[in-house]
């Protein structure tokens, strides 16, 4: 398919994507309570003549998947969006706003649920008019429970989503409000953290405070566990490889002439590198016995793991970004920092090779530091990325179908180096098209924004 074709089919949903994208914002559910949000996404799938499995996951879990074209030949591919909202009551005043107290979109799961549903509507059009750009059953995966340990991905895999049919590579998708509206973000390797937690607790041995000498007080080893906690990754974790640890709660005593028997602290640590994630537990254990047995005190650790680094696989964020160029233009896709969040996609990625990439959905004409960031109780997105997702994942299919062709028969002109695939450093033949415009797409949109409704 040409750019313009591809444009033209993700233009002509994003009415659609708009609507879905507001239901879902008005009715937000917290994860592993997603009942009504599966019900809303069955629906409309069925509306596309497809047949949704709900209740997709581990007991008490409301993943949907549907499969578009099971029966066309080819090797499927899975795209994946988020279902789940946050615990924060909501202060955007959109009139589209949260109708639940308490409860809010906040991470733009909405907007990654509507994507994908209109995704599933433009399909339906391309299997009718433009059938070589898809090769392969398309699986859709709409997955709950992102933003709460466990997560939902593990579930959905055990469930065989990856199974039946075989799905031979993952595509998702996450906004960030600190790219503007109309560009993709791509990383090949290490995208997100691994996120593991940490309770620390010192035993020591309580008595009064004005006695400290007969005591063994656990609030000064705590102090020392503390600061010496971040020389785990000043020291101990080689520069060039992000990572965090972080002490978020410390708990002890109970009254000012009280020294306690004990004190618990809890907290986070991130990385980027798996033999770096590997050594964190005897690190912070380590170093916490050895001070604490320097006092006469005592540091057990618990450690527990949760969503592993999430890593693009080379040959397939190369496929993406070969899409989101042909689709959106090349000054339109940038390159992705990986950052110290954690995201469940990544066991997915551990499954099957797969490209993450980040969705700007930034109003261009806010400035960077005055556009909240996801979590935030003022958080808001731009419609106008809505087509432009669809756009992507559209070009995304599309270049899956190119590779798994049969390649043309070399000419001599299109054989050595101008034959391979362009990456977008060289300015190669698919850096043609001109940027996405998503505002000219949705014109209703963009007036919307200039009349300023209750964002900024
Ligand atoms: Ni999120």
């Amino acid at each position: 398919m040409d750019v313009d074709t591809i444009r033209a089919l993700a233009d002509a949903q994003a009415g659609y994507a708009s609507e879905a994208y507001r239901w879902l914002h008005r009715h937000p559910e917290l994860s592993y309570q997603e009942v009504e949000t599966a019900r809303y996404v069955a629906e409309q799938l069925r509306s596309l003549d497809l047949e949704p499995r709900i209740g997709v996951g581990r007991p008490g879990e409301h993943g949907v998947v549907a499969v578009l074209g099971a029966d066309r030949p080819g090797p499927a591919v899975a795209l994946r969006a988020d279902m789940d909202a946050l615990p924060l009551e909501e202060a955007t005043n959109l009139p589209w706003q949260s109708q639940r107290p308490g409860v809010m979109h906040a991470c733009g799961h909405d907007a990654h649920t509507a994507i994908l549903l209109a995704t599933a509507a433009a399909l339906r059009h391309v299997e009718r008019d433009h059938p070589r750009s898809l090769v392969g059953p398309v699986v859709l995966l709409f997955q709950p429970a992102e933003e709460q340990e466990p997560g939902g991905a593990l579930g959905m895999i055990e469930a065989g989503v990856l199974n039946s049919p075989p799905v031979a590579a993952v595509f998702g998708l996450h906004q960030s409000p600190l790219l503007d509206t109309g560009t993709v973000g791509l990383a090949v390797g290490a995208r997100s953290a691994a996120a593991d937690d940490f309770t620390l607790t010192i035993r020591g041995c309580g008595g009064h405070a004005a006695w400290p000498h007969r005591t063994v007080d656990p609030v000064v080893v705590a102090a020392h566990v503390v600061t010496a906690l971040q020389a785990v990754v000043s020291r101990q974790a080689p520069p060039t490889n992000a990572a965090v640890v972080t002490v978020a709660t410390i708990h002890g005593g109970t009254k000012d002439n009280i020294i306690p028997d004990e004190v618990v602290m809890t907290g986070t640590v991130r990385t980027l590198v798996p033999e770096l994630r590997d050594a964190m537990p005897q690190r912070i254990e380590s170093l916490a016995q050895g001070i604490a047995a320097g006092f006469g005190a005592e540091a057990t650790l618990d450690y527990a793991w949760g969503y592993p680094v999430l890593v693009n696989d080379a040959a397939m964020t190369a496929l993406s970004e070969r899409a989101a160029i042909r689709a959106l233009g090349e000054s339109q896709v940038v390159e992705a920092e990986p950052v110290l969040g954690a995201e469940d996609f990544a066991y997915f990625l551990e499954q099957r090779p797969g490209c993450f990439a980040t969705l700007g959905v930034g109003v261009p004409s806010i400035p960077l530091e005055e556009r909240p960031t996801g979590h935030s109780a003022r958080f808001s997105l731009d419609e106008a990325a809505l087509p432009v997702g669809v756009a992507y994942y559209i070009a995304v299919l599309d270049e899956w179908a190119r590779t798994q062709q049969p390649p043309p028969q070399p000419s001599p002109v299109a054989t050595g180096e101008g034959a391979k695939p362009s990456p977008r450093r060289s300015g190669g033949t698919i850096g043609g098209p001109a940027p996405y415009d998503p505002a000219a797409a949705v014109p209703s949109m963009s007036a919307a924004w200039s009349a300023g409704l209750g964002l900024r």
